[in-house]
């Protein structure tokens, strides 16, 4: 199996007819073209799992958004070719390329997906926040944050020292 970026219309087609037949997407609403306007989005990077001819997942990032940092937009394996890591390798494919540049790696989970919401913890990841109601009503998207540490490394919070007349 190979990971290379997205290179042509029927891989992105395949993406996204792989992606608005599942959930998380499905209950989410996302029809075929919201799926293929998210894996051809330009603003945002696609690398494709590949094994052959055959497409096993995909994965999109974007490198600039909330916080400036990298966050995982979307990642789905066919599903066919689930719990045999190709998941797993997405995401460390995208991390390498995402950790050379930032300190975090960011992503969303819904509050409905606690299998993979499970793999992102064993891969490192914790709950960053909650976004309550914010796709759809009911459900909430949990922010989760795998990171290599502050943005800032020289220097360290410390209080000031209290003044005498502070006691
Ligand atoms: C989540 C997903 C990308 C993981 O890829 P994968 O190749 O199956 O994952 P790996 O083989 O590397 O790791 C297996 C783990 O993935 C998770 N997983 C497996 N099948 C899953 C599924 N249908 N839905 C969600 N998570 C799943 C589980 O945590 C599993 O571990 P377990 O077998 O101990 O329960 C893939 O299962 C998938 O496409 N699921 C549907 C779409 C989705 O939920 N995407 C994530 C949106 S945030």
């Amino acid at each position: 199996m190979i990971i290379e970026a997205l290179q042509n219309d029927d891989d992105a087609r395949g993406c996204a007819a792989m992606m608005c037949a599942t959930d998380p997407w499905l209950i989410l609403g996302r029809g075929f073209d919201a799926c293929l306007a998210a894996v051809t989005d330009r603003s945002c990077e696609t690398y494709v799992a590949r094994d052959g001819d055959a497409v096993r997942g995909f994965i999109v990032i974007q490198m600039r958004g909330a916080f400036g940092n990298g966050y995982i937009r979307s990642v789905c394996v066919a599903a066919d070719a689930r719990g045999s890591g190709v998941g797993s390798a997405l995401v460390a494919f995208v991390e390498e390329r995402i950790l050379r540049e930032c300190k975090n790696v960011f992503l969303c989970v819904s509050s409905f997906n606690p299998r993979a919401r499970a793999l992102y913890e064993r891969l490192g990841y914790e709950k960053a926040g909650e976004l309550k109601d914010y796709v759809i009503g009911g459900a909430s998207e949990i922010i989760m944050r795998k990171t290599t540490g502050p943005l800032i490394t020289s220097h360290v919070y410390q209080p000031y020292p209290a003044r005498p007349d502070e006691g």
